[in-house]
């Protein structure tokens, strides 16, 4: 059957979500484009049909030359990694914020409708973390553009290369496993290529225009519990679990976005994010996208592989 939306530009697809969506839509028959700041990181995908325009979203002409001729948006970026502007004290959330203004003010000028932002189950304006609260924000701003906006909400992806779910693998492979904070955040987990398939899924579907959707699986686990299935399914014994204090990471936050050229704020902000609730109500989306999800289990199948 023809799409009614045929070509798509996807931001951020040298990442992890980006880059599974940009290989399930082209699967489906579908032209795809990509921003990417180093063409490098996607010459794979470049290699599997997909066009690249080299550029950040900070730069609107950028924004503007990969917006041509395609139908519809995808952001599947964070901020929390270094950033072109960082070292001139760019707040994270400033970039973001930025960035995405001007895909709203590139999409304005040439008529694209459909747009599609990830952020994370539990974003909320009156959130104390600078992210949670930012996100929240802009995903009001992309709502109130009068713009077909569907944003989709993930817990923990369960796939290698994400920066979360490497954390818990490497944890699991070794005696002790790191974890910020005092381990109680609970987050409802989806395998990566359940991610993409919701993401590719709500694409022409105008029943999601105007909706934010919590997506996941049945699991609900904290790091801690990740680590220690995953160490199972390794054949490995439990790690021991060292902890690092919220408030000590939060005092030396400054110090470790120099020296791992975090942008501004990141560390803050997402150390503040550890006391978010990341369980989210995944029915909604389920009800026009039915696939079962696979079990935190049958993700790490694969994703430890
Ligand atoms: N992974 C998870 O477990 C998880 C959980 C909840 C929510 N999410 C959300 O899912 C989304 C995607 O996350 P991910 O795990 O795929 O992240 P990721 O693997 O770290 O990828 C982030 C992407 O953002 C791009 N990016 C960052 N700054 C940019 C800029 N200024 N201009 C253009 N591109 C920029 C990066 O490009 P470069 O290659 O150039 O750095 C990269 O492609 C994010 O909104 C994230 O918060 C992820």
């Amino acid at each position: 059957m023809p799409h009614s939306i045929e070509k798509v530009l996807v931001i951020g697809a040298s990442g992890l979500v980006g880059g599974h969506l940009v290989r399930q839509l082209l699967t489906e028959g579908r032209t795809v484009h990509c921003l990417a700041r180093d063409a490098t990181r996607v010459q794979e995908l470049a290699d599997a049909g997909c066009e690249v325009t080299t550029g950040d979203i900070l730069d609107p002409a950028a924004v503007a030359t990969a917006l041509e001729s395609v139908q519809a948006v995808y952001i599947c970026i964070h901020t929390l990694s270094p950033q072109a502007h960082s070292s001139s004290g760019q707040n994270f959330m400033d970039v973001e914020t930025a960035g995405i203004q001007n895909v709203i003010n590139g999409c304005r000028d040439v008529g694209i409708r459909r747009l599609m932002y990830v952020t994370s189950i539990g974003v909320a304006t009156d959130a104390r973390s600078a992210w949670v609260c930012g996100r929240a924000q802009i995903e009001q701003r992309l709502f109130a553009t009068g713009l077909d906006v569907t944003v989709i909400r993930p817990g923990m992806i369960i796939g290698r290369g994400g920066t979360g779910f490497d954390a818990v693998a490497r944890g699991a492979r070794g005696r002790a496993a790191i974890v910020l904070g005092r381990g109680t955040q609970r987050f409802r987990t989806i395998a990566v290529d359940d991610m993409a398939y919701y993401l590719a899924g709500v694409l022409d579907d105008p029943r999601s225009f105007g909706h934010h959707y919590d997506v996941g699986s049945d699991d609900v686990m904290t790091i801690g519990e990740m680590i220690d299935v995953a160490a199972e399914r390794l054949g490995r014994r439990r790690p021991v679990k060292v902890h690092l204090p919220g408030r000590l990471l939060r005092s030396a936050a400054p110090l470790i976005e120099r020296a791992t050229s975090m942008p501004r704020g990141a560390m803050t902000g997402l150390v503040d994010s550890l006391q978010v609730d990341m369980s989210g109500d995944p029915k909604p989306i389920r009800l026009i996208l039915s696939r079962t999800p696979q079990t935190y289990r049958q993700a790490i199948e694969h994703a430890l592989r």
